[in-house]
């Protein structure tokens, strides 16, 4: 029996909601394969802050750390923001990012053809489908760099840092990803202002030569974020730095008719993490009303790329993109005819379709 040892953190808001139904998938995963799930829970967010004053226990960072994978609800809540940037819940994301050495997310952004009418989008424009994948540097850039106030002049700073080791690895991995798919990569930047995006520019040039078969282009942060809406299907591997993979992804997710949709998988340490890319929606937390489908499909990117189970990623896959063919929808991604079911059903359908 093979035996993996997973740490769950749920978190915060609809973390619970969300977890629970992708620990109902991985149970019908061990049903259909010799894998053994062993799942520990550990606290991390705003209710770590409640309870021990600190976002990110060394408790869970240490289990994490041991862990074959990790599994992330989602943290924050409006409990929490008056609080110093330190004590914040986020800053637990930042802690497991940096302390796991977490360095490239892999933010996926599929627009499943029957959730076309949840897309806001006009169909000459989205067509039938959508793919992108955007690689976001994680551990470095505004999200790390040194930051303060001063005092005297009543002033704050946030610094955008990078150096070429943490640019070339995060480029390798987008190259290396675009490889399998249609070996387009787009590096987003703001070079026309930014010294740090001229150093991304240099390096992308040199690190591009060791993949001739890959055609690479560069494009500004802000036409970036218009071509997202003008033409989306020119994209296929967009790599870029923390903060704007950030924002393009959440706006990228609202092409896939909804944030409730778009799993993401954190690589590049010893192990990886998973978790939905949306947040903790506290309004509806514990009311059966979150979309799980996000969290889902971070599990199947899990057994990807952490087991190398592709065989059952897939599968898990197919249950959503079935559960979505039968009509079943989540209030986020509900469109008139459809089937409104809760958090619950959903991943009781998505479970029972995995054979
Ligand atoms: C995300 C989130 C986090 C981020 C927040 C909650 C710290 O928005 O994962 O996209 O900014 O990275
Ligand atoms: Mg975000």
């Amino acid at each position: 029996m093979n035996t993996k040892n997973i740490v769950v953190i749920e978190g915060d808001g609809i973390g619970p909601d969300i977890v629970a139904e992708s620990i109902k998938v991985l149970r019908k995963i061990e049903e259909i394969s010799d894998i053994k799930f062993n799942f520990s829970y550990y606290e991390a967010g705003g209710i770590a802050i409640d309870k021990y004053g600190n976002p990110l226990p060394k408790e869970t960072l240490d289990a994490c750390k041991k862990a074959d994978a990790v599994i992330l609800g989602a943290v924050g809540g409006p409990k929490w923001d008056d609080l110093e940037g330190n004590k914040r819940p986020e800053k637990a994301l930042l802690g497991l990012r940096g302390g796991l050495g977490l360095f490239a997310n892999l933010r996926p952004a599929i627009l499943h053809r029957q959730l076309k009418d949840a897309c806001p989008l006009k169909e000459k424009i989205i067509g039938d489908s959508l793919d992108i994948m955007i690689v976001r540097e994680l551990t470095s850039g505004i999200y790390f760099g040194k930051r303060g106030r001063n005092v005297a002049d009543k002033s704050a700073y946030d610094t955008m840092y990078y150096n070429e080791e943490e640019i070339e690895r995060i480029l390798r991995v987008g190259f290396d990803i675009s490889l399998s798919r249609d070996k387009k990569v787009c590096v987003v930047d703001k070079a026309n202002i930014l010294e740090s995006s001229r150093l991304w520019r240099e390096v992308t040039k040199r690190v591009a030569k060791d993949y001739s078969d890959v055609e690479y282009t560069f494009l500004y942060v802000d036409n970036a974020a218009m071509q997202l809406v003008r033409n989306p299907k020119q994209f296929d591997v967009i790599i870029t730095s923390n903060m704007f993979g950030d924002i393009l992804s959440d706006e990228a997710s609202m092409l896939t008719g909804s944030i409730g949709m778009l799993p993401s998988a954190s690589i590049g340490g010893n192990n990886a993490l998973y978790e939905p890319i949306h947040g903790s929606a506290p309004d509806i937390a514990g009311q059966d009303k979150a979309n799980p489908i996000a969290t889902i499909l971070s599990m199947a990117m899990m057994l990807r790329h952490s087991f190398g189970m592709e065989k059952e990623a897939q599968k898990v896959e197919k249950a959503v993109d079935r559960a979505l063919t039968e009509g079943y929808r989540t209030g986020d991604i509900f469109s008139k005819g459809m089937k409104l079911v809760g958090t619950k059903e959903m991943g009781n359908i998505i479970a029972n379709y995995i054979k």
